[in-house]
C-alpha cells in the first residue's frame, strides 16, 4: 500500500486528538505501519465552526457518504459519539469494506454483538479500546496480556468526569456545579454529562470490560447503576474526617455462570490504592485465578491520552491488513459463537 487513507467521522475533543497524533508521529506510524496515514475526509455538523486544530478546511463534510462511500477510504474512525444514526453508519462503513475503529461506548455497550458479527461477515476489524478508559489499553491487556487466566473479578475507577469532579470537591471542597463546568470546558464530559454523573457511562464501560473479561456477552441492562447526583459535599467533608475518600466505583465479579456488575459510590479508606486515583485518573484492577491482582492505572479522558488508543487501534487494524488477515483480537471464538447474525 502507498498510503492508508482514513475518513474520520467527528473532530470534536478526540478527533482533534487524533488528526493533532496522525500528523506529529508519522514517523512512529511509517515505523509501525509501513507507509504513511492520511487523513482523507472529515464528518463534522458546522463546517464553519472555529476549530482547535489546524485543518484544511476542504476536508470538512456534512454528508457521511463523501466517506462511506468512498471507495479509497481504508479505515472509518469514528469519534463522533451518538447511537443510532452512528450504528448505521458503521454498518455501513463495515458493509462497504471499511476497517472501522470506535471510542463511542454508548454505541457498544448495546450494539457490539451486532457491530462485531457485521465486521467479521465481511471480512473487517472493528476496534474499541478507546471506549473504555481513554489511554489505558485495558482491553487489549483483557484479551491478549491475560488470555490465558480466568478472570474473576473487575474492579475500578472508569469515569474520569466524576473522579475529577470528586477529588476537587474532597481536596478544596470546590461546589459541584463549579467542577463539572470545569470537566467540559476540559473536553472529559459527554455532549450530555448527565451520562457522567448518574453514572451511565461507568456502567457502559463495566459493561464492555464484563463483556470482554467473562468472554460471554453482558447487558447493560444488567448493570445496577447509581451515580454521584444525590452525594453532598458534607458527605464528603464527612467521610474525609473519618479517614476516607468518597469514589464512583464500577465492580464486575463472576461466579460461575453467574456475573454481577453495578456502579455505585463508595467511601474507600485513604490507604486504599483506588482513593489515591485522582483528577481524571482512570484504574482498573483485575483479579485473575493464576495471575492474582493486576492494576492498570492512566488519563481516562481528555484529547490527546483517548486519541492514542484510538490510533494504537489504527495501527492494529493496519497491522492486520499487511498481514493479510481479519479477526478482532477481543473477540474470542467462544464470545463469537454466542453473537447474533446481522439480520437479528
Ligand atoms: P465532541 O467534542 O462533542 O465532538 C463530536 C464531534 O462529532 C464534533 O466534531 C461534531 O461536529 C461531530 N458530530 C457530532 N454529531 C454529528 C453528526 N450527527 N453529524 C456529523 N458530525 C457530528 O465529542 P468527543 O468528546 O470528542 O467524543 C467523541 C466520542 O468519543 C464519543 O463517543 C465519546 O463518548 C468518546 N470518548 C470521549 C472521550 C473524551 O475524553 N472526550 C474519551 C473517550 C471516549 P461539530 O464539531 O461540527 O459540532
Ligand atoms: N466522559 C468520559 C469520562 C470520557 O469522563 O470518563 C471518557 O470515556
Amino acid at each position: 500500500m502507498d498510503v492508508i487513507s482514513i475518513g474520520l467521522l467527528g473532530l470534536g475533543t478526540v478527533g482533534s486528538g487524533v488528526v493533532t497524533i496522525i500528523e506529529n508521529h508519522q514517523d512512529k506510524l511509517m515505523h509501525q505501519i509501513g507507509c504513511p496515514v492520511k487523513v482523507k475526509k472529515v464528518l463534522v455538523k458546522d463546517i464553519h465552526k472555529e476549530r482547535n486544530v489546524q485543518i484544511n478546511k476542504e476536508l470538512l463534510t456534512v454528508n457521511p457518504d463523501d466517506i462511506l462511500e468512498d471507495s479509497e477510504i481504508d479505515v472509518v474512525i469514528e469519534v463522533m459519539g451518538g447511537i443510532e444514526e452512528t450504528k448505521n453508519y458503521l454498518l455501513k462503513a463495515l458493509r462497504n469494506k471499511k476497517n472501522v475503529v470506535t471510542a463511542n461506548k454508548d454505541l457498544m455497550a448495546l450494539h457490539s454483538s451486532q457491530l462485531l458479527t457485521e465486521a467479521t461477515a465481511n471480512g473487517c476489524d472493528l476496534f474499541y479500546e478507546a471506549s473504555v478508559a481513554g489511554g489505558i489499553p485495558i482491553l487489549r491487556s483483557l484479551v491478549e496480556g491475560l488470555a490465558s487466566d480466568r478472570i474473576t473479578k473487575m474492579m475500578g475507577i472508569v469515569n474520569g468526569t466524576t473522579n475529577f469532579i470528586l477529588t476537587k470537591m474532597n481536596k478544596f471542597g470546590s461546589p459541584y456545579e463549579e467542577v463539572l463546568k470545569e470537566a467540559q470546558q476540559l473536553g472529559f464530559a459527554e455532549a450530555d454529562p448527565a451520562a457522567d454523573v448518574e453514572g451511565l457511562d461507568a456502567a457502559r464501560k463495566m459493561a464492555i470490560l464484563s463483556t470482554l473479561g467473562f468472554s460471554m456477552p453482558i447487558d447493560l441492562s444488567d448493570v445496577k447503576v447509581e451515580g454521584i447526583t444525590s452525594i453532598t459535599e458534607e458527605d464528603i467533608s464527612y467521610g474525609k474526617k473519618l479517614g476516607y475518600t468518597m469514589k464512583l466505583i464500577g465492580i464486575a465479579s463472576r461466579n460461575g455462570e453467574k456475573v454481577e456488575v453495578s456502579v455505585q459510590p463508595a467511601l474507600l479508606t485513604e490507604t486504599h490504592p483506588l482513593a489515591a486515583v485522582n483528577d481524571e485518573y482512570n484504574a482498573v484492577y483485575v483479579y485473575g485465578e493464576a495471575v492474582g491482582e493486576t492494576m492498570f492505572y492512566g488519563p481516562g479522558a481528555g484529547s490527546l491520552p483517548t486519541a492514542t488508543a484510538v490510533v494504537s487501534d489504527l495501527v492494529g487494524v493496519m497491522k492486520n491488513m499487511r498481514l493479510g488477515v481479519t479477526g478482532n483480537s477481543a473477540v474470542s471464538p467462544q464470545y463469537k459463537k454466542s453473537l447474533k447474525s446481522p439480520s437479528e
